[in-house]
């Protein structure tokens, strides 16, 4: 017989920056549940290295921040969301402070031992003003959030417990206006599907750098949140501004390991393998240029010379400040056999952010009564056609925090739900179905819908994907679903709308490169790429 579905005041799906900042907003107020598929750590917020970009000095302010905020996004920013969330972000981080969060600091220079934030620069900033722990700020704060939320009584954990899909009215045939019901989780230890429901469901999950071969991000970055959203018939935008970091390691025993932007905001340089600076060509501000100016000019001089990744150098600077800036880095590289102190680090570009999502007010709102979105699996306005470098921490606590605010006043979410449908579905028989349509999703995706596109190829990517969705569905039907399964037919339903996005928009923006548009469009300025599933 089916368990008795569990139901909460808040069902929150996602373990990241997001997900716990606003459980912790919310446990106060009722009955959280964190549902994460798999340890509760395990997260692209437990990576971030750079740091979180807020307004704590005297040089800078709020609209010095907005400016450049505004100018990586494009013309695509909403200025209102903008204003609002930078100006509401260093609020949000004296509370993460609160909860122990510690940031580094160095001496004041010329006094003796007064003590100032250690702030970090990083591309498309014109002040210093990245608050940092060292090269692990990610780490710290996911340690410190985890700290805090752990011993919130009203707050139930389920780890490795798989969202598969939102339960909404619509779905279950209700007439009426549709709302979010709950969602089906596999428990991933049981194998058992398990019905949750709650007055408010919010999306924490975060992006979908695993859709490219090469990628910063963790195994769970699959596009999840995006990818139920849209079969529940909420809109998706802007998902052709996929981030690539133009500084991942190159190495091959290193999967998926980020060299951070703050090398260079210390004075690191991009070298071509001849040892030639070549940054200053492309942009004034050379190495420490925007992110895509970045990325497309690197991927220029790996294509020009058929080299595999080029150069980051910072052997200049003082040995002892390099290990004391950036240990985790300095130790990784050391473990593969290179010095970063005396050798330059071989680095390529690789998928690293989601600029597009859900689409969400500033409050996590989204079109689905019942549904919020936070985080990365957001698309609030702030980045636009380019996310400014550490803005998307900032992003996740001011909206993690407001959407909190709003879904205390969400009511109605207990009604009768059925429990999940197996049908006739058996253990799968060849894994290798999956595994191989896994990479060769990840390749269509890196070969024909990367740093630098043309139509032919997205239609390319279009057809191919199309085949993959209709094997991957057929396999979904006919088996027992497994996390392997589930994360491949996300990656595809996502890979399919980054594709339908980029073919919509005929022009060149922040992150979007096309050869066949390759200029800006004032038409376009200012236009969101929207997708619907109009089947759900
Ligand atoms: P995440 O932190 O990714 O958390 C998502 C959570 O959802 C995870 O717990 C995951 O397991 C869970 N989940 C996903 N799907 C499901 C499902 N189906 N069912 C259940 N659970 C699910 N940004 C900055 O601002 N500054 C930086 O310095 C910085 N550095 C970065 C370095 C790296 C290497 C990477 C990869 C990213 C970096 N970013 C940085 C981006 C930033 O880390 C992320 O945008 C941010 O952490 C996203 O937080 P989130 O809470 O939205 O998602
Ligand atoms: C980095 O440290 O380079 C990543 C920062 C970010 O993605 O915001």
């Amino acid at each position: 017989m089916a368990a008795k579905p569990k139901h909460f005041d808040f069902l929150v799906l996602g373990s990241g920056i997001a997900g716990v900042f606003f459980a912790l907003k919310a446990a106060p107020r009722g009955r959280v549940a964190i549902v994460t598929k798999k340890h509760r750590a395990e997260s692209n917020t437990n990576y971030a290295q750079g740091g979180i970009a807020a307004v704590t000095s005297k040089e800078d302010s709020i609209e010095m921040h907005v400016g450049d905020t505004l100018n990586a996004g494009a013309g695509l920013c909403k200025e209102e969301v903008v204003r609002r969330i930078i100006a509401e972000g260093p609020e949000r981080v004296s509370e993460l402070m609160a909860l122990g969060m510690e940031f580094s600091e160095r001496e004041v220079p010329g006094t003796s031992g007064r003590r100032e934030y250690d702030l970090g620069k990083e591309g498309g900033h014109s002040k210093r003003r990245i608050l940092h722990a060292k090269d692990a700020t990610g780490r710290a704060v996911e340690t410190a959030l985890l700290n805090a939320v752990n011993i919130q009584p009203s707050v139930e954990w389920f780890e490795n417990h798989f969202a598969i899909d939102l339960i909404t009215t619509q779905k279950l045939g209700q007439s009426g206006p549709n709302r979010c019901l709950g969602v089906y989780v596999l428990n991933q230890m049981t194998g058992e599907v398990e019905t949750f429901s709650a007055n408010a469901v919010v999306l924490a999950t975060g992006g979908c750098g695993k859709v490219y071969l090469y990628t910063t991000n963790p195994d769970i970055a699959t596009g999840d949140g995006v990818a139920m959203a849209y079969r529940a018939g909420v809109d998706i935008a802007n998902m052709e501004f996929i981030q690539f970091h133009p500084t991942c390691l190159y190495h091959p025993l290193a999967k998926s390991f980020l060299i951070t932007e703050a090398v260079r905001g210390e004075g690191g340089v991009i070298k071509g393998l001849d040892g030639q600076e070549f940054m200053q060509s492309h942009h004034e501000l050379g190495s420490l240029a925007p992110r895509d100016v970045v990325a497309r000019a690197i991927d220029a001089e790996m294509k020009r010379t058929g080299s595999e990744f080029v150069h980051l150098d910072i052997t200049h600077k003082p040995a002892p400040f390099i290990i004391d800036r950036f240990p985790t880095i300095y130790s990784k590289c050391l473990e593969l056999g290179i010095d970063i102190t005396k050798q330059p680090i071989p680095v390529v570009p690789a998928a690293h952010y989601q600029c597009g999502g859900v689409v969400t007010n500033i409050d996590g709102e989204t079109s689905l009564c019942g549904l919020y979105a936070v985080g990365e699996v957001a698309c609030t306005g702030l980045h636009g056609a380019n996310r400014l470098a550490s803005n998307s921490l900032l992003e996740a606590l001011v909206c993690a925090h407001r959407a909190a605010g709003r879904a205390l006043n969400t009511g109605g979410g207990e009604l009768e739900i059925p429990p999940w449908q197996t049908g006739s579905a058996n253990d799968a028989d060849e894994m290798v179905v999956v595994s191989h349509n896994w990479d060769e999703l990840r390749r269509t995706m890196w070969d024909y819908v990367g740093i630098v596109r043309t139509t032919k190829r997205l239609q390319r990517a279009r057809k191919r994907i199309g085949v993959l969705q209709e094997e991957i569905l057929q396999y979904y039907w006919d088996f027992n679903v497994t996390s392997d399964l589930l994360e491949l037919r996300n990656i595809a339903t996502v890979a399919e709308l980054i594709v339908e996005c980029a073919l919509q928009r005929p022009e060149s923006r922040g992150l979007h490169y096309t050869l066949d548009y390759p200029d800006a469009d004032s038409n376009w300025a200012q236009k969101d790429t929207i997708v619907s599933n109009t089947r759900s």
